[in-house]
């Protein structure tokens, strides 16, 4: 399989590394195809979009028409030769900002639909972050319209593969409550991964463990630092900010978010409040309900049963160490 090249930091281009395991599973989609809709999820910057656009390329080598969409990027790609499909994408993210997401979003079922009545045997459908691009609201309707190719098509085809990644931890539950869509989660690179991309940034650097343990393996993290020059607290103070991590929420919820920072699986205990967890849920700072780490369940390799030192839980986990680290800050500021 070609590896894919993939924008690092400006200026910095990295070659696509890992994920056999979920690569391995677009694979078994492309073979069987997926029922029902296939949504991962997943800590923000792990390597979703990073996946799905080296999926992208499998899947042609595979013999699909494959279409790739990121709205919120107005970005997409089309492997296919009708023109058609490819000429409305374009029209579609050429569209002014608010449009183009919304527009991309909801056309690549259109196509879809248009590829199956041309009679294409073979076909894929790649969604990532549709969700904040049509809003949150509507991702349930999303996945079912999608579910809609699967069940009924046009005409008949061989074989589709749909995806749609999210790191909205918030729409799980939402579509988890339908049959339209299973989902598997997705967590941060493991060491061996992680390393191969760490090897591949030029410069005086800190040592692997050293990143490991602040960015847990996330990939965007490791470029956050590499564009700090590897100022940890720089990059944590910015997680803080963007989190809204501000005084009064800290003083409403400090008992639990010091509980929280020593072991996540204290949000698991049946007092912990549904409020404060719903909200660390909502700013993407953990990931609830952590699945078994039965590799079935996941896409790609999963995270450690528990590693404190990670931020990792039984059933809870910090999406990084430094989203656990902002929030320890924001307790010691406050
Ligand atoms: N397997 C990989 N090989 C090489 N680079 C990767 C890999 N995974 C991620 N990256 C790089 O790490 C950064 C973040 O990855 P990516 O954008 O794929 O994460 P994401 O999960 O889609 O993030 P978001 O939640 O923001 O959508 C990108 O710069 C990407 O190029
Ligand atoms: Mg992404």
């Amino acid at each position: 399989m070609e590896r894919i090249k993939l924008p690092f930091a400006s200026g910095l281009e990295v070659e696509f590394v890992d994920r056999q395991l979920a690569l391995k599973k677009v694979e078994e989609w492309a073979e069987r195809s997926t029922y029902p809709v296939q949504v991962v999820f997943g800590p923000e910057g792990c390597g979703k979009t990073a996946w799905l656009r080296q999926s992208a390329v499998l899947l042609r080598e595979l013999g699909f028409h494959v279409i790739y969409v990121d709205p919120l990027r107005k970005y997409f790609e089309a492997y296919t030769d009708v023109k058609e499909v490819v000429r409305r994408l374009a029209d579609a993210a050429a569209e002014v900002l608010g449009v183009a997401e919304v527009k991309l979003a909801s056309l690549v079922i259109d196509l879809a639909d248009e590829l199956i009545r041309r009679r294409k045997r073979k076909i894929a459908i790649l969604a990532d972050d549709v969700f904040q691009a049509i809003g949150l609201g509507e991702a349930a309707k999303y996945v079912k319209a999608l579910l809609g190719l699967i069940e009924y098509p046009p005409a008949s085809y061989e074989k589709i593969v749909v995806v749609v990644a999210t790191s909205e931890g918030v729409t799980r539950r939402e579509i988890g409550r339908h049959r339209w869509a299973d989902l598997s989660p997705m967590w941060n690179l493991p060491k061996e991964g992680f390393k191969q991309l760490y090897d591949q940034i030029p410069g005086e650097k800190p040592p692997l463990d050293d990143v490991w343990r602040v960015t847990g393996g996330n990939p965007n993290l490791l470029a956050e630092l590499y564009k700090a020059k590897w100022n940890v607290g720089n990059v944590a103070d910015r997680i803080m900010e963007r989190k809204r991590l501000a005084p009064g929420f800290v003083a409403r919820w400090r008992p639990w978010l010091e509980k929280a920072v020593e072991d996540p699986d204290a949000l698991w205990s049946p007092d912990a409040p549904e409020e404060l967890i719903n909200e660390l849920e909502a700013r993407n700072l953990i990931v609830y309900h952590l699945s078994e780490r039965d590799l079935r369940l996941w896409a790609g390799e999963p995270p450690p049963e528990k590693d404190l030192e990670l931020g990792i839980g039984r059933r809870v986990a910090w999406q990084t160490p430094l989203h656990r680290e902002a929030v320890r800050k924001a307790l010691e500021g406050a």
